[in-house]
């Protein structure tokens, strides 16, 4: 599917200077109710490797911790010891939730005062940790809902992740998952756009796609979306909000249940899909499926393709292709009990959008599984 082409309003935007000059994506923080039970779900159904843990026995006594990782992608989980943690706070209002982003940077410093001297709320000002291992330095600023950007410099530390953890080593059976593609944030009615000239403004992003309801609706929901991306474009961050449709917007129903602006999903890159998504079915992790009318139509859609299309239908996998090339993707239903966020498995095969051409096949999708939930 040929993409439209950027208007030229929007493409000033990719002549601005990056100033934040931010290297790729570090980790991803959720909090959590009971993070042994998130680690034992990121290490057992998506094959991280669990590296690192911080909590009572480390010193820690506000929160237990662990941090896994499959290959650039790290994923960080919190929970609290007791009610007086801001953990707590954040997990009685939100449930399980990305609260940090992280990203890396070669001067936390230097970022923070980027961004704030363009407007950023700041969470914290710049601050050094070491220990035997080096120098971790963060500071952090405030983004949509409750989710902060943490701007991390960690090139003087050979620690695992950050000083107060320590080391785990657990064997993993790795499911091939590579790099974080991108994140989505889903924000409120209206809000789209000040978000977008948010990313812009204090972050140095620009917009690389547009979609509007037309590309994203179906009879009884919809939602806008815009694509910003920062200099190097490993950072993507898709921002959402709901559309007026007949009925309830999956955003929407998002925000009802997260109760503020949020993380919707993470897509997480493959090299191969097809092997990705035996391993992660085996595994007991539950996917969208589309309508088998889907699979009919797909060959004459998406052209030739390197696999096979009997497997790709078995798998439930979607593809789409625009003028650089196609992508292959497949999105799990909500990974905590809240219907709020989830994950994408995506392999991308030249193509650098987002699945446009899958889009209504996919809300269909979403919208019988929203309806069972009694929220459409
Ligand atoms: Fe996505």
């Amino acid at each position: 599917m040929v993409q439209t082409a950027t208007p030229p309003a929007e493409r000033s935007l990719s002549e601005e200077a990056d100033f934040l000059k931010l290297k790729n994506f570090d980790h991803v923080h959720f909090y959590v109710g009971n993070a042994k039970h998130a680690m034992y779900y990121w290490w057992k159904a998506y094959g991280f490797k669990p590296v690192a843990y911080s909590g009572l026995e480390t010193g820690n006594r506000e929160f237990a911790s662990y941090v896994l990782e499959s290959g650039h992608i790290r994923i960080v989980v919190s929970a609290p010891y007791g009610p007086s943690s801001s953990l707590a706070a954040h997990h009685l209002l939100h449930g399980d939730g990305v609260k940090m982003i992280g990203l890396e940077v070669d001067d936390a410093a230097q970022a923070f005062e980027a961004t704030t001297s363009r407007g950023a709320r700041p969470a914290w000002e710049p601050r050094t940790e070491t220990d035997e291992h080096g120098r971790y330095s963060t500071s952090a600023i405030h983004a949509y809902g409750d989710v902060l950007h943490v701007f991390v410099e960690r090139s003087d530390y050979k620690g695992v992740f950050a000083p107060g953890y320590r080391p785990l080593d657990l064997p993993h059976d790795s499911a091939g998952l590579v790099a974080l593609d991108h994140m989505v944030g889903n924000v409120q009615l209206g809000k789209m756009n000040y978000w977008v000239n948010w990313y812009h403004q204090v972050m140095g992003f620009r917009q690389l796609r547009h979609f509007d309801d037309k590309d994203i609706s179906t009879e009884y929901s919809a939602l806008m979306s815009k694509v910003m991306e920062n200099g190097t474009g490993r950072v993507k961050f898709p921002i959402n909000e709901p559309a007026e449709g007949k009925r309830k917007s999956q955003i929407e129903e998002y925000l009802d249940y997260y109760m503020t602006p949020g993380v919707q999903h993470l897509a997480l890159q493959t090299g191969d899909i097809i092997a990705t998504m035996e391993k992660l079915r085996a595994n007991g992790i539950e996917f969208l499926r589309v309508p088998d009318t889907y699979y009919d139509l797909l060959p004459e859609r998406v052209g030739e393709i390197k696999e096979d299309f009997a497997r790709i239908r078995e798998l439930g996998i979607l593809v789409d292709r625009d003028d650089e090339g196609y992508l292959l993707q497949v999105f799990t239903r909500p990974i905590q009990d809240r219907p709020t966020a989830f994950v994408e498995i995506i392999q991308r095969r030249g193509a650098r959008g987002f699945g446009k051409g899958n889009f209504k096949a996919l809300f269909e999708s979403l919208e019988l599984e929203q309806e069972q939930r009694g929220n459409l």
